[in-house]
């Protein structure tokens, strides 16, 4: 190799791993996140498990406190939809009280909350589902959790995720134990955000890694 081939061979070098370098950080997302599962996943055995989880077959009541819609996508880290990804989530009521036989938390059961649902994916990898914002529990006696829904997502193909969505902007964010422990990037990945002109409704994308 000559001189100026050898010139030309690094400069090509150097545009091409540059070039690579963008492609990367401008097309690739980051899975979303694990987090804990935590003690609460739903034990009892529950028919109705759909969208709606402010209300509960059969009963005439709604669940009490504020309703929020959340809204997503299924997408996989080339920012692909994933369609058919089932994704079982489960919270606290608003007093901050899971249905579970283990939560030992003094707060009322809700009856027509119906704290557990599962729903898939979609067109476009789109997922929603109607509930409450869950209250505040304590974790220790020194540690109350901010509200957050727990997630686990599954589709064949890819890791199964289990992790928590928190809400903007609550002031128990960030000095929540398990958030903090996460980057800022991650943390931004985790917090739902309102979507503009959507009163009460939030966005919360999922991104699965490859199996
Ligand atoms: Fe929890």
């Amino acid at each position: 190799m000559n001189k100026s081939s050898r010139r030309l061979f690094i400069k090509t070098g150097l545009w091409g791993s540059t070039l690579a370098m963008f492609s990367h950080t401008s097309s690739a997302s980051e899975p979303t996140p694990k987090e804990i599962k935590g003690p609460f996943y739903p034990l009892n055995a529950q028919k109705d498990r759909d969208f709606d989880l402010t209300q509960v077959a059969g009963k005439s009541g709604v669940a009490k406190g504020k309703v929020v819609f959340v809204e997503g996508r299924v997408l996989d880290s080339h920012d692909k939809p994933i369609e058919n990804a089932t994704v079982d989530i489960w919270q606290a009521n608003a007093a901050g009280k899971y249905n579970h036989p283990h939560d030992t938390y003094d707060a009322p059961i809700d009856p027509n909350f119906q704290g557990w649902a599962i729903v898939q994916s979609g067109e476009n990898g789109k997922f929603r589902f109607k509930t409450i914002i869950p209250g505040i529990y304590p974790a220790t006696e020194t540690w109350d959790r901010p509200p957050h829904i727990h997630f686990k997502v599954t589709k064949k193909g890819y890791v199964e995720l289990v992790t928590q969505m928190y809400f903007p902007d609550h002031k128990l964010n960030t000095p929540d134990l398990l958030l903090a422990k996460k980057s800022k990037k991650q943390q931004a990945q985790m917090i739902a955000t309102k979507i503009k002109g959507k009163q009460h409704s939030l966005r919360y994308n999922i991104v699965l890694k490859k199996a």
